[in-house]
């Protein structure tokens, strides 16, 4: 996959449009995590020493066209200020001659970033017309925003129709890194999957199964699978609606050379008074107990199972690893991948979270900042964002 690349595109006193993806976790109002926006700064610093006018973009949250408080991107801009060390000018709208009269008044070494992009309900629609009025703001389009790029969304999409666009040094970074799980994974090739919402997994796991070599589950996403063998333990939810698809899941891992492990332990939680009742096998669960992650029996297989992996993804937690001690399971996998000799890849949903809770993130040697535009990727599904700029070439 060739994109146009930011080294060849004409910047200097340029105005650059910059679609980033600043959608970082909040916990009472604070940044918890603001990896997005770190990996977002050589993009910036780049156009900033290349002498172009930068114009920031991004969405945040869901707010579904309607303006939230909380939803503002100031917090952000001010994280961005001290993360660049230069003046960070945040607007409260989006577009319009308001915008463009603040971007002329722009000083040398001063970002902009526009207000959050889904307050606009045309953003979400893929709207043409809004595409065109974010495209006016500017003489070029940077999409270093690789998490949105599975979205039909008219800042992802749209905008790189009405102007000269590239992709971002994060945007390509992330390509790069995850080709090769795509295109030519070294086998021995291992995946570990967690999470809570088996749906979103089922085309990413149609696509593994004949590529990967092994696919551990555990996670929420165990206990459907379980299902599917007519094991229930106790009271843990699955999903009665993906049933038949895992069902087909597993009988396409036996006719591919791919196996699909599913936990033989967990620990169970009461239900009603959230006690941790201890580790024991899914085929004896206590009837009041919800798994909330793989047992020790699991752990040590899945730390065997990997063994001898040339290529590793993690995608999701094993366990509720918020809530202590239902981060071991998770963590006592991860200790097995620190180790490996492989190219370990992790990414996903609530994977950043994870490797950052259980100070594991320097067991991978690439850790993606998508959710589901990684899965989205690797499954080979339609990515709006990298078509509008393969379009480019
Ligand atoms: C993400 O967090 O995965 C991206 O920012 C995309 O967000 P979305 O799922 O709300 O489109």
């Amino acid at each position: 996959m060739k994109l146009p690349s930011l080294l060849d595109f004409p910047v200097a006193s340029r105005k650059i449009l910059v679609r980033v993806d600043f959608n970082v976790p909040v916990d009472a109002g604070n940044l918890r995590d603001d990896t997005r926006i770190r990996r977002s700064l050589p993009t910036i610093q780049y156009l900033l020493e290349k002498g172009a006018t930068v114009i920031l973009a991004s969405h945040f949250g869901r707010p579904k066209g309607i303006p939230h408080e909380e939803l503002r991107l100031d917090r952000v801009a001010r994280r961005l200020a001290k993360l660049l060390q230069s003046p960070v000018v945040k607007l409260d709208e989006i577009v319009g001659e308001s915008v463009k009269h603040s971007i002329r008044q722009i000083r040398k070494g001063e970002v902009m970033l526009l207000e959050n992009l889904r307050f606009d309900s045309r953003e979400e629609l893929g709207d043409e017309g809004f595409a065109l009025e974010l495209a006016s703001l500017a003489d070029g389009f940077v999409n270093d925003a690789f998490s949105v790029c599975h979205r039909l969304h008219a800042s992802v999409s749209g905008v790189a129709r009405h102007l000269p666009s590239c992709a971002g040094f994060l945007l390509q970074d992330e390509i790069t890194h995850l080709l090769p799980l795509r295109q030519s994974p070294k086998r021995p090739f291992r995946v570990v999957m967690g999470g809570k919402k088996i749906v979103d997994k089922i085309p990413l796991l149609k696509t593994l199964l004949f590529k990967a070599d092994r696919i551990l589950i555990g996670g929420g996403i165990a206990s459907t699978f379980l299902n599917a063998f007519g094991i229930h333990p106790g009271r843990s939810p699955w999903e009665a609606p993906a049933l038949e698809t895992a069902k087909e899941i597993l009988r396409l891992a036996e006719s591919s050379n791919c196996q699909i492990l599913l936990p033989s332990d967990g620990v169970a939680v009461h239900s009603d008074t959230g006690e941790v009742l201890g580790a024991f096998p899914v085929t004896h669960f206590p009837p009041e107990g919800v798994m909330k992650d793989i047992g020790p029996e699991t752990a040590s297989r899945y730390q065997m199972a990997l063994k001898g992996a040339q290529t590793l993804f993690w995608n999701g937690p094993l366990g509720v690893f918020e809530e202590s001690p239902l981060e071991k399971g998770s963590l006592q996998v991860l200790d097995a991948v620190g180790a490996l000799p492989a190219y370990r890849v992790a990414g996903g949903g609530e994977t950043l979270d994870l490797l950052r809770h259980t100070g594991t993130s320097s067991y991978f040697d690439f850790i993606s900042t998508g959710g589901g535009a990684t899965l989205a990727f690797l499954a080979e599904e339609p990515m709006p964002g990298l078509v509008a700029l393969e379009k480019m070439l």
